[in-house]
């Protein structure tokens, strides 16, 4: 089975609108060595025309116009996307739910009980999509699901610790749920991959599925715990917002460091990460490490 990177940025993408931190400007200005992002979000498929979207992001329309296999062209109105599943409820997401209205179907839609709410209430897309095309609802829970066209791909989800959305009733007081990491198996050959965009605090339950599986492809929105404090982008912390920064004690290479998988790499990178730029030190020291650092239209095999 495949994996297609389809936005490997967090939320803002890179260069964010507005942003003029020296990643964000160099880019505009080809001073420095790095490639555009786009926000958030991977595809799944065992024969390259069903795909499984898992998050929509608000770049969605650009990333299947770069990615004609999503398009497989099968009907006058077609689109290679059977479903769609959500890692959380956070804006850069989800809001590309919005994007898919005029499907022709009610559209598959696979989330938690917990992002479920915060789409019906906080930010209401469930119910404005009702008026579109509308949502099929699939709530995941412990149990391992397989969706129809991926019959030989078995989805589990881990609960991490992290936040809901900022608009969420639950942002200081996150449940598990609101956040989740999802274990890829291919039924097939047994290798496993995890995907966690999100991942705030690496707990004994984590680092156990992280340890069990070949590829692993995880949250890399910050170097530092301060890196937006410091380039004055924000007052927010990697942990108020969270994620586990890469560098310093207890932070995510160390993490990677223990971990057998074949295959590391950082995905949802922030604009504000030094590892975006090719030719940082940053970067090398990923290298050395075996990291990899996720773009936009890499193809993973599973
Ligand atoms: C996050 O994951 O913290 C988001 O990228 C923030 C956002 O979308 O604004
Ligand atoms: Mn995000
Ligand atoms: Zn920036």
């Amino acid at each position: 089975m495949k994996i297609l990177v389809l936005g490997s940025a967090a939320g803002g993408g890179f260069p964010q609108w507005n942003c003029n931190c020296g990643n964000c400007a160099g880019l505009r200005r080809g001073t420095i060595a790095a490639s555009a992002r786009t926000q958030s979000s991977i595809a799944l498929s065992e024969n390259g025309q069903d795909w499984l979207l898992v998050n929509a992001s608000p770049d969605i329309l650009v990333q299947l116009r770069a990615n004609p296999a999503l398009q497989p062209a099968r009907a006058v109105r077609d689109s290679g996307i059977c479903a769609v599943l959500l890692m959380d409820a956070q804006i850069d997401h989800v809001t590309g739910l919005l994007m898919l209205r005029e499907r022709t179907a009610p559209l598959p839609l696979y989330a938690t009980a917990q992002v479920f709410g915060d789409l019906s209430d906080g930010l209401p897309l469930l119910r404005v999509l009702g008026a579109y095309c509308g949502v099929e609802r699939h709530v995941l829970g412990e149990g391992a699901v397989t969706l129809a066209p991926l019959a030989e791909t078995l989805l589990a989800v881990v609960a991490l610790v992290s936040k809901a959305p900022p608009y969420s009733p639950h942002r200081e007081a996150p449940r598990p749920g609101d956040n989740i990491g999802l274990v890829i198996l291919n039924r097939t050959n047994g290798r496993r991959a995890f995907y966690a965009p999100g991942l705030g605090v690496p707990t004994d339950d984590v680092a156990r599925v992280m340890g069990a599986s070949d590829v692993l492809l995880v949250d890399g929105t910050f170097w530092s715990e301060d890196e937006m404090i410091v380039q004055g982008l924000s007052a927010k912390t990697a942990a108020m917002m969270g994620h586990l920064p890469q560098s310093g004690p207890g932070g995510m290479i160390e993490l990677l460091d223990r971990m057998p998988a074949a295959r590391k790499i950082l995905i949802h990178i922030n604009n504000s990460n030094p590892i975006l730029r090719e030719d940082a030190p940053q970067r090398a020291l990923l290298a050395r490490h075996g990291i990899e650092v996720a773009w936009d239209g890499m193809e993973i095999d599973l």
